[in-house]
């Protein structure tokens, strides 16, 4: 797992927009290329500036395919706070992805036929190659809250209260607008993507974040599976890297990272 230490959130996000366009500019033509899509403030700034790069830098997205992490069960997808809106105002709908943006339907009757599906839709495009994360302050990624089944695939999930208390700022502060329930890929999914990027800012994640990096693999912890992963990419700024133990050494090792290898983990002449 690498873990990048950036002053800033804004240096953060510029850290993951580089993984990402290094993914988008390798897709061969006719291959294209799988992102995997997360909600919540902190990725925001990271798809702000991807847009600016495909407005000002002509970064392409055209071919490519991009799957939601998780949907809420019960709103619709024109709904304000679906993630499936939330992805398109906040970032595909600003860029040439062909609308090719797929999210859990929250309002199928069956959820857990929904969920299904999904997971075989993330199959049948190939897996997702570059996925983006969030952490909630409990630890969870995706709506895969404590207790999360370590190997689960796309499912239905009940939010914990902690999420429902910070994720009511988007109901105008009304917890009792939250839903209750939503359909997030599984952890064994999102384990299936080729690398994992994880984006954390602020004091609030230092606990989950040194959890997750340097405390024990558990579903206390579902993001503690990204320990799990061949390429993981943990990416924090100084608040949220401030209860990491080993941090100096993740600076130390961050400054002798091979000049060969790319931001994606693999090497620039492959
Ligand atoms: P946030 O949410 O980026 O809005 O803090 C992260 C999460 O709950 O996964």
């Amino acid at each position: 797992m690498e873990i990048l230490i950036r002053d800033t959130p804004e240096e953060v996000a510029l850290a993951a927009a580089d993984i990402v366009s290094a993914y988008v500019r390798r897709a061969l033509p006719g291959a294209g290329c799988v992102l995997g899509l997360a909600t919540g403030s902190t990725p925001v700034a990271t798809y702000q500036e991807l847009i600016r790069r495909h407005r000002e830098e002509g970064l392409s997205f055209a071919g490519l395919t991009a799957f939601c992490l998780d949907e809420y069960i019960g709103l619709p997808r024109e709904h304000q706070e679906s993630y499936f809106r939330f992805i398109r105002d906040n970032f595909t709908a600003h860029i040439d992805i062909d609308d090719a943006v797929f999210s859990p339907d929250g309002m199928d009757p069956q959820p857990w036929k929904a969920a299904q599906r999904y997971d075989e839709a993330i199959r049948e495009a190939g897996g997702i190659d570059v996925q983006i994360l969030g952490i909630g302050s409990n630890g969870h990624i995706g709506f895969n809250e404590p207790g999360s089944p370590l190997r689960g695939r796309t499912r239905v999930e009940t939010l914990h209260p902690q999420t429902i208390r910070d994720n009511a700022r988007f109901f105008e502060n009304d917890v009792e607008d939250v839903p209750t329930h939503a359909i997030t890929q599984g952890l064994g999914t999102i384990l299936d993507a080729d690398h994992l990027v994880l984006l954390a800012t602020g004091e609030n994640k230092a606990y989950a974040v040194h959890s997750l990096v340097e405390g024990p693999i558990t579903t206390s912890i579902p993001a503690s599976m990204l320990q799990l992963a061949d390429k993981a990419t943990v990416i924090v700024d100084e608040s949220a890297a401030s209860m990491l133990r080993e941090r100096e050494y993740y600076r130390h090792r961050e400054e002798l990272r091979p000049s060969w290898l790319g931001p994606d983990m693999r090497p620039i002449e492959d």
